[in-house]
């Protein structure tokens, strides 16, 4: 591997292997703004990764934990005030405020520019200035992108060496003058000469900006996942959902699974929850008692890009390589696949460090350990917790491993083909109002489900927790243009399908999140979604019928398998009834929304929301 050398801005220090001149040139640009002391161009090999992997041991930013009991794996623990994604200091800074939208913080482009010049003159010094190069998607495929993330965080390179096909190879498929985005990304912590460094630095001024025209992200301020890891939501989701807005295809925010009956029929179906709402859970779905034979397996658990292939359907394929995944309330009786994935070669972020050198998180067991340091480096103890309600582990912190350490990872979840979709469902976080699962008439009222998706605030955004916000496909906070145009983009989708004379995706809301009285989730919920999805597969199939209701189907008691568990008529009725009152109060919610967007919001949704609204009054 290639040492790190210091390295003046003359002597860039590029590797033979790197022949993009326009590449080279930017690279030169941002180190003259940024002037860190030296250059490394990460060529993504192992002993790249454990070199950083030390380097980030020795400045304090990781701990190794105990190879016997988690091998190869480490502990990062970040600054408090660095804990999740900023939505209010992310920009979309389109030429026009109107192609932004009234969901999306816009400044004018050269403004933002001047802001940014500014905050980037000398912000790298005394750090190396990683060159990141990876791919989203299989490298060399025809749907794959590229991006090159320059970076003065080690524990940004190493994240996105797991997270992303990272490495020399991108070069290879650059060539002299292939396409990247380019994404700029600093901790916003200069060194003066001789200060000792922070184990998590940071800033307390943040910028998550993206410029669509020219397909460029700038981050500044924040070490943490998706403000950091600019391959995940800034460039997957808010630059290629307008790439994909241009060319005709869909970035979202979705899971996709395969499901396979006993019988070996076999589906794919991609679903969009809201941050820390299942989205890896449900990838990973482990069949329930009463499901033997059943097989659910993972093609990828946060992003799908879709595409319409030759047969008018749409494929789908995972443009990641790796999970940042939840940790809270993962354990091995909720779904032990997602456990097992982490057993090695995992990167923990912002958990608990045991006495013996390994992990914990609340809900990893019933019992808490004894003894604990916490992820602010504090001792703790349960006696500690119960006084002072502090958390072992973060709300949000996270693991990050590769996709293949997941046991029951697709054998088709890196072909670049990409998987055809027979469903899409769209699930928010609510503890009353919407109904376990509910199919949509047709594509349009689907999109408008889709649309109108409310769930309740998780901490995977800095912010208020638990109050319902509308959260639309669960692209909210990742939606990189105009969310009425989005709706339209969707709408037009639908109808290309239909016109290519190909079977349209069924479209499913669900909620596994409704509570009883004492606010306790009422559906059981991680294995037993297969219960849903089993249901789903049957009307794909057209094997079962169900009622219709103000706003879909649904299915009655009877409809569901409910073999391997004991849940009653009346656990199911307090689910999926449908409360004339709480639906009267969602309707005005889903006219805020509409109003809001009010420009450019496609009508077929406004006549929707009447078809509903006088059913309901009916
Ligand atoms: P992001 O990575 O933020 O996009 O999240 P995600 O959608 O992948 O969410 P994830 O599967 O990591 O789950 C987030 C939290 O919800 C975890 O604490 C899970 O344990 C919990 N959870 C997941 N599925 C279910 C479910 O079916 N029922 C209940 N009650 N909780 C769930
Ligand atoms: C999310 O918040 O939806 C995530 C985590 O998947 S992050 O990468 O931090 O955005
Ligand atoms: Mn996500």
């Amino acid at each position: 591997m290639n040492q790190p050398v210091k390295a003046d801005v003359a002597t860039l220090n590029i590797p033979a292997y790197v022949k993009h001149q326009k590449l080279i040139n930017w690279v030169a640009e941002v180190a003259a703004l940024a002037k860190p002391d030296s250059i490394y161009w990460c060529d993504g090999s192992q002993s790249e990764y454990d070199h950083l992997c030390a380097l980030m041991v020795e400045g304090g930013t990781m701990k190794k934990l105990n190879d016997a009991k988690r091998p190869n794996s480490y502990l990062a623990c970040s600054d408090p005030s660095d804990v999740a994604r900023v939505e209010d200091r992310t920009f979309i800074c389109s030429e026009k405020k109107e192609d932004a939208g009234p969901t999306n913080h816009w400044m004018e482009p050269a403004v933002m520019r001047t802001t940014l010049n500014g905050l980037f003159d000398g912000c790298m010094r005394g750090r190396t200035m990683y060159v990141v190069p990876f791919s989203m998607g299989p490298l060399g495929s025809p749907i794959a992108h590229i991006g090159i993330e320059l970076s003065d965080s080690p524990y940004v390179a190493v994240n996105m060496r797991i997270m992303t096909r990272m490495g020399k190879a991108v070069y290879d498929v650059l060539g002299t003058d292939g396409e990247f985005v380019p994404c700029v990304h600093s901790v916003g912590a200069p060194l003066e000469a001789g200060q000792k460094d922070v184990a998590w630095p940071c800033n307390a001024t943040k910028y998550i900006v993206h410029f669509p025209e020219t397909r460029e992200i700038w981050s500044y301020g924040s070490g943490y996942g998706g403000n950091a890891l600019l391959g995940k939501k800034c460039f997957a989701l808010r630059i290629a959902s307008t790439m994909g807005r241009d060319q005709g295809w869909l970035a979202e925010h979705m899971l996709i699974l395969g499901v396979e009956s006993p019988e070996g029929k076999k589906h794919y179906v991609a679903a969009a929850f809201p941050s820390a709402c299942g989205k890896t859970n449900f990838a990973m779905l482990i069949p329930p008692k009463g499901f033997e034979g059943w097989k659910v397996t993972t093609i990828g658990d946060d992003i799908a890009w879709i595409k319409p292939g030759k047969d008018g359907r749409l494929y789908a394929i995972n443009p990641e390589a790796g999970y940042f995944g939840v940790a809270p309330g993962t354990n091995t009786r909720t779904n032990s696949n997602c456990m097992a994935s982490m057993n090695e070669n995992t990167i923990f972020t912002n958990v608990a460090l045991t006495d013996d050198g390994d992990v914990w998180w609340e809900g990893l067991t019933k019992e808490a350990p004894a003894h604990l340091i916490d992820w602010q480096g504090k001792d703790w103890t349960p006696e500690i917790a119960k006084e002072t309600g502090r958390k072992a582990a973060h709300p949000n912190a996270r693991f990050t491993v590769a996709a293949t350490q997941n046991p029951v990872i697709d054998p088709a979840w890196d072909d670049p083909a990409g998987v055809p979709i027979s469903a899409f469902i769209f699930g928010g976080r609510r503890s009353t109002t919407v109904p376990l699962v509910t199919e949509a008439r047709n594509w349009v009222e689907g999109v408008y489900m889709a649309a109108t998706m409310g769930s309740e605030t998780t901490a995977a955004a800095a912010g208020q927790m638990g109050v319902v916000r509308r959260d639309p496909f669960a692209m909210l906070p990742f939606m990189g243009y105009n969310m009425s145009d989005y709706f339209q983009h969707w709408l037009n989708v639908g109808e290309k399908i239909q016109q290519a004379g190909a079977a349209l995706p069924k479209i499913y809301c669900v909620n596994w999140f409704r509570t009883d009285a004492e606010g306790k989730f009422v559906w059981p919920g991680f294995g037993d979604n297969m219960r849903v999805l089993k249901w789903m597969l049957d009307r794909i199939e057209g094997q079962t019928t169900g009622v219709e209701n103000i706003f879909g189907v649904s299915p009655q008691f009877a409809d569901l398998k409910w073999d391997g568990i004991e849940f009653t008529q009346e656990q199911f009725d307090t689910i999926t009834s449908i409360d004339k009152a709480a639906w009267e109060t969602e309707l005005k919610l889903h006219s805020e929304l509409f109003e809001k967007l009010h420009y450019r919001l496609p009508q077929a949704l406004q006549t929707t929301k009447e078809q509903l609204q006088s059913r309901l009054n009916g």
